[in-house]
């Protein structure tokens, strides 16, 4: 037997030389001179004959096919591209044994199989994983694969990266929530005196300030790929009182920590409207979605309807009193409850800085009635006399307004 041997030197075998039925391995195409000796033992004889050995046409092919790709197994701003040769023979069962996977072209930063080199051998069974950098989304990498066994076949596929990128949907978030305040916040302190110029002895009224639950609900968004993690802050200034009472989550662009949890509560200590923000990141890139949110105090009489009274005659004939300069009243000092004197209804901070607000709810007792801020235009105290415009009846609209606040938890806000 003779013919060619393999391209790294390998020869022909005849693996059962002296069976009837002999089986010739080949390391090449080409043709193969076989010789048959038969011998009795009396007698022998022999013949010759070529066989011509050709390999079948491969048929290089792979996954995925040219076109718009999505990247799996996102983390770090980068992304998985799997290779999969589907390289076959033309009309014979059986696929090429060698798989050369080369990038030619495409954006910056790629890996194939972990390694810069972008061109790996392997066997054809086992694909190769192309990695790429969220920078490339919406680049195209061009990919050679060259299958062989013998002879060898090659094919190119582009592929574009999608920018695979997820929405940040905040849909499920509703846009005006009526939500309950307890005395759950900080501690305020309130300065107070003995008398109205300061010059008495001064005092301190504290509270815990007023905090309700607001829901956000980021599970509206989306993602090609990956799973998604949600990241929450309040837009600058987009808030009723950022200085006195910040909502819980930060002001943007600093977030709370990624979570994979959709949903989050807010905790705020004031009425009004909030410019939430979410961030979705699916580990390859990131979304975001904003959406205001109005917060109403349940039965929806806010802080601004009581300084509306207290700014209005009646009122304000008694209890509006010093000018005003930087928002600081001048020369007026906050009275402690009952001394004679009554507090300013201005709306501006006294010279130790008690803003309205904190005068206010310094004669608010939480869900009572019994509140000075009703009882004494209601009923009179000291040297104030009741039946106040507004607060003759308990159900007058001033009257009623004024509970309805005190029995929701007295929040500040607009
Ligand atoms: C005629 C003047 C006058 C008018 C009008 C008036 N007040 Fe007064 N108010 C006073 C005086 C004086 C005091 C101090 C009473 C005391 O401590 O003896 C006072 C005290 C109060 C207090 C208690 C403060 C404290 O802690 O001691 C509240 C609350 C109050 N007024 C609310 C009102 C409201 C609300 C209105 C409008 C509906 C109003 N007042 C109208 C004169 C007036």
């Amino acid at each position: 037997m003779s013919g060619p041997s393999g391209p790294t030197g390998a020869v022909p075998i005849i693996s059962n030389p002296t069976s009837s039925a002999a089986t010739l391995n080949v390391p090449n195409v080409g043709p193969y001179l076989v010789q048959l000796h038969v011998d009795d033992g009396i007698s022998s004889d022999a013949v010759l004959q070529t066989v011509t050995v050709s390999e079948p046409q491969i048929n290089a092919n792979f996954n995925p096919a040219t076109g718009s790709v999505t990247v799996t197994s996102p983390s770090a701003g980068r992304g998985n591209i799997a290779l999969t040769s589907t390289s076959s023979y033309q009309n014979v069962a059986g696929t090429p044994v060698s798989c050369r996977w080369q990038v030619l072209s495409g954006p910056a930063g790629a890996l194939l199989d972990g390694s810069t080199l972008l061109d790996v051998t392997k066997p054809c069974g086992t694909g190769a994983v192309l990695n790429v950098p969220t920078a490339s989304a919406g680049g195209q990498y061009n990919v050679q694969l060259t299958a062989s066994a013998i002879g060898s076949n090659v094919i190119a596929h582009l592929l574009t990266v999608s920018n695979s990128a997820p929405t940040a949907n905040l849909n499920n978030t509703s846009a005006a929530q009526t939500v309950t305040y307890s005395a759950t916040g900080p501690t305020i302190n309130v300065t107070t005196n003995t008398a109205i110029d300061g010059s008495g002895t001064s005092g301190n009224f504290a509270f815990a300030s007023a905090a309700a639950n607001v829901s956000l609900d980021g599970s509206a968004s989306t993602t090609p790929t990956g799973t998604l993690t949600y990241s929450w802050c309040v837009l600058a200034a987009q808030q009723p009182d950022a200085t006195n009472f910040p909502a819980s989550i930060p002001i943007c662009p600093t977030k709370t920590a990624p979570s994979a949890s959709a949903t989050t509560t807010m905790t705020v200590g004031a009425t009004g409207s909030y410019g939430v923000q979410l961030t979705v990141d699916n580990g390859f890139t990131s979304a975001t979605a904003s959406r205001t949110v109005s917060v109403s105090p349940g039965g929806g009489v806010t802080f601004p309807t009581i300084v509306n009274v207290l700014n209005s005659a009646p009122c304000s004939g008694c209890h509006q009193y010093g000018s005003v300069v930087n928002g600081v009243l001048q020369g007026v000092f906050n009275p402690a409850s009952q001394i004679g004197t009554q507090p300013s209804w201005t709306n501006a901070s006294t010279q130790e800085g008690d803003t309205l607000y904190m005068r206010v709810r310094q004669r608010v007792i939480l869900g009572s009635s019994n509140s000075l801020l009703l009882r004494c235009p209601h009923l009179g105290c000291g040297g104030m006399g009741g039946n106040q415009a507004g607060f003759v009846n308990t159900t007058d609209t001033n009257y009623t307004n004024f509970l309805t606040w005190i029995s929701n938890g007295a929040p500040p806000g607009n």
